[in-house]
């Protein structure tokens, strides 16, 4: 990308909270690399279960009658976790892959169902949902979702407003609940932006998808795991997903892995019992990768060992509170905090992306979201004394622009 060329900076080693490039600089990573990393770079354990799991068995498919059984314990992980009862987990490489596999999950269920025209996937305003084609097509970032040919790459998709519900129930209407296959959210908006939901937002969303008959897929790549003091986000907006997707954290981003946790209202239609069962035609590769499913399963028990979710939710208030003052700051246009997340949005007589990297040469990587704001997703090991610091880091950039 020509905007980089000749400024890259070239990570290649990870050590608790920091990362180091290759000219040995050192840099607090307070985006944990894509919002990924919750227990912080180069743990010495999850290198031991990999090296232990390639030595024992790379990994073996799920098709037919196989499995392996680290996809095998890790479901039943994941399934305990979820604000799911019953629910069947699917596994594959990513974010984009999980949503990606919801969408076409909630078409399939309804051509089932009979109800052939129930097929338009709405989202949010803003959302993000990875660039998949699905992903593409519903995220409502106008500039990952164009110049394609055509409206969209999946024209049945619709966006709705982020944070209006009568402006959401008014969309079904228009667009017609008989015609809608499900609705996607995150539980809050992440690199659209950072914007937690309104008071009454998630759940108004959850129950015009029941009044309705809509499909509700909850979005928790960002923030499952923990980032909003709950394993799922889910089950501090008190939802009830008929799909949730994850990734990032279920592996702290080590391995590359994705899953779509479905309740059994979904899964049912496809367990039913004769010789014409219907079939959702979903298997890929490396779905349930046993070397990704090991390391998910040790990141998961560290993370219960040392009760990173706990202290993710300790952390936001201690996040919250040195973040807030910024507001006052004369280049800052708002500032917003929801779960272990923080977002720094300045006026527009200054780039984002210009403090962004001011920030990095003083050892801070900060990433600048479309909206003029600077990304804050620290990992869940990070210490009071390392927000004061990043904070008075950003306020003294600012500073000097003044
Ligand atoms: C909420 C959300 N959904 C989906 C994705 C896509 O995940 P991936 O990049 O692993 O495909 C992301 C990535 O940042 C995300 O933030």
């Amino acid at each position: 990308m020509p905007s980089v060329l000749g400024r890259q900076i070239t990570i290649e080693r990870g050590e608790g909270n920091y990362v180091f490039d290759t000219e040995g600089n050192r840099y607090f990573d307070a985006c944990a690399g894509l919002w990924h990393t919750q227990v912080g770079h180069g743990r010495k354990e999850l290198a031991t279960t990999a090296a232990e799991q390639i030595e024992k068995l790379e990994t073996f498919h799920l098709f037919g009658r196989f499995l392996n059984d680290q996809a095998a314990e890790l479901s039943n992980v994941v399934a305990e976790l979820v604000p799911i009862e019953n629910a069947k987990i699917i596994f594959n490489s990513g974010g984009g892959d999980a949503d990606d596999l919801a969408c076409k999950l909630a078409r399939r269920y309804w051509q089932l169902q009979g109800k052939r025209d129930k097929k338009i996937i709405l989202s949010r305003d803003f959302s993000y949902h990875g660039l998949h084609a699905f992903g593409s097509a519903i995220g409502g970032l106008e500039f990952n979702r164009l110049g394609f040919g055509g409206d969209s790459l999946i024209p049945e998709t619709a966006r709705v407003s982020f944070h209006d519900l009568e402006a959401v129930e008014a969309s079904i209407q228009e667009i017609g609940a008989d015609n809608i296959a499900a609705l996607i959210t995150e539980p809050i908006i992440g690199a659209g932006g950072l914007y937690p939901p309104e008071p009454g937002y998630l759940e108004g969303l959850n129950e015009l998808c029941r009044k309705y008959d809509i499909l509700f897929i909850v979005d928790e790549v960002i923030t499952g795991f923990g980032r909003t003091g709950k394993w799922f986000a889910s089950e501090r907006w008190n939802l009830q997903p008929d799909m949730l997707t994850m990734a990032k954290g279920i592996t702290s981003g080590y391995v590359p892995l994705g899953a779509v946790a479905i309740a059994p209202r979904v899964w049912e239609p496809f367990f039913a019992e004769g010789a014409d069962t219907p079939i959702f035609r979903q298997g890929i590769t490396y779905s349930g990768h046993a070397l990704a499913c090991a390391v998910a399963l040790r990141n998961l028990q560290i993370m219960r060992d040392e009760n990173l979710v706990e202290r993710a939710g300790e952390l936001e208030g201690v996040l919250a509170a040195e973040l807030m003052p910024l507001h006052e700051h004369p280049l800052v246009a708002d500032v917003r905090v929801g779960g272990f997340l923080g977002a720094v949005e300045l006026s527009s007589d200054i780039p984002a992306n210009v403090i962004a990297d001011e920030l990095i040469e003083r050892g801070f990587i900060f990433r600048a979201l479309p909206n003029n704001a600077l990304q804050i997703s620290p990992p869940f090991t990070t210490t009071e004394a390392e927000i004061s610091e990043f904070v008075r880091a950003i306020e003294s950039v600012l500073d000097s622009h003044l």
